[in-house]
C-alpha cells in the first residue's frame, strides 16, 4: 500500500478515536495512576487506544503495535511498527484544560514513514509521510503546508518544553534548563501535550522544543511532521534519535535555532563538545 493511502487511513483512526475523546471531554472521569502519582490514566485513555489498535491491527495485520496503554499488541516479527497514544495530554484531558490529542505513526525500524496528531477540540488534524511532506488540515477543512518557523535567534523565538512524571523525587528534573531558556526565550509554554508540541514546531507556532525522558508514542508522530516541515529533530546531545529508546530527550528546531538550545543543554548537562555534530557530517 501507498504511504499517501496508509496516512489517510490513519488520519480516518484518529479522527475517530478524537471523537470519542471529545464526547468524554464534558464527562465524569475515572482517573487511576501509573508510574507515579502524576502519571495519570481515564477510561477514555483505554477506550480510545482499543479503538485505534482494532482499527489499525484490522486495516495492517501484519505490522507490529505498541501503544501506551496496551504495550505491544501484534508480535508479527514485521519492522514496520505503529506507535500509539491514544491520548497526549491526559493530565490536560483530566483537569479540563483543552489541550490534548490523538498521536499515531507508522515506522519502518528507525525511519518515519507517516505521523497524524489530531486535536479533537480544535478540529485540527496535522499528518504527513516521508518524503510528501506534512499538512494541516484545519476545521473548515482546508488543508496547507507545514513549514517551521524563521526565526533566528533564541530572543525572538517562542520555546516550548515539559517535565517528566517522576520530577518529584528526581534530580533531572529540566528546571535548570527551563530557568536557562525562560531567560533567553521571547516566551515559554508548557502546553501539556508532548505531541502537539512538536504538531506546532512543523507549523511554525513555536520556534523551538526539547523535553527529556519521554515515550516513542510520544514524539514519533511529531518527529516525522517537523522533519517533513524542514525542521530538524535530535537527540539532546545532537545525534539522530532513536526512536525505540526508552528515554527519549530531544531538540526539535529549524535549522539556526537548534544549534542554539543544543549549546545550552550541553552546556547544563556539562558535558562540553564544541563541535555541533551537523558540522562533523554525522547528521
Ligand atoms: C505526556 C505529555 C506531556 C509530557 C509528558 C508526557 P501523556 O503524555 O506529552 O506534555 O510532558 O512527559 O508523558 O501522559 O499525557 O500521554
Ligand atoms: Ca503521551
Ligand atoms: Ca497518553
Amino acid at each position: 500500500m501507498e504511504l499517501k493511502q496508509i496516512e489517510q487511513i490513519a488520519i480516518e483512526i484518529a479522527r475517530e478515536a478524537g471523537g470519542l475523546l471529545r464526547q468524554g471531554y464534558g464527562q465524569r472521569k475515572e482517573i487511576n495512576s501509573k508510574s507515579s502519582a502524576i502519571d495519570l490514566v481515564t477510561q477514555y485513555d483505554t477506550a480510545a487506544e482499543a479503538l485505534i489498535a482494532g482499527r489499525l491491527q484490522a486495516a495492517f495485520p501484519t505490522y507490529r503495535l505498541l501503544g501506551e496503554e496496551g504495550g505491544e499488541q501484534n508480535h508479527t516479527g514485521s519492522s514496520r511498527i505503529w506507535y500509539v497514544d491514544p491520548l497526549d495530554g491526559t493530565n490536560n484531558f483530566a483537569h479540563g484544560f483543552p489541550v490534548f490529542c490523538v498521536s499515531l505513526a507508522l515506522y519502518d525500524g528507525n525511519q518515519p514513514l507517516v505521523g497524524v496528531i489530531y486535536d479533537p477540540l480544535r478540529d485540527e488534524c496535522f499528518h504527513g509521510a516521508a518524503g510528501l511532506g506534512a499538512y494541516l488540515t484545519n476545521a473548515s477543512g482546508q488543508r496547507t503546508r507545514l513549514q517551521v518557523g524563521q526565526a533566528a535567534t533564541l530572543t525572538e523565538s517562542l520555546l516550548a518544553t515539559g517535565f517528566p512524571y517522576d520530577r518529584h523525587t528526581s534530580a533531572q528534573d529540566n528546571i535548570t534548563q527551563l530557568a536557562a531558556f525562560l531567560k533567553r526565550a521571547q516566551g515559554l509554554r508548557r502546553a501539556g501535550s508532548a505531541a502537539l508540541d512538536l504538531a506546532y514546531v512543523a507549523a511554525g507556532r513555536l520556534d523551538g522544543y526539547w523535553e527529556y525522558k519521554l515515550s516513542p508514542w510520544d514524539v514519533a508522530a511529531g518527529v516525522l511532521l517537523v522533519q517533513e516541515a524542514s525542521g530538524r529533530v535530535t537527540d539532546v546531545t545532537g545525534h539522530p534519535l532513536v526512536i525505540a529508546a526508552d528515554k527519549l530527550s530531544l531538540i526539535a528546531a529549524n535549522d539556526t535555532i537548534h544549534p542554539q538550545m543544543w549549546a545550552i543543554l550541553q552546556q547544563l548537562d556539562n558535558q562540553p563538545a564544541p563541535i555541533h555534530p551537523s558540522a562533523t557530517g554525522s547528521l
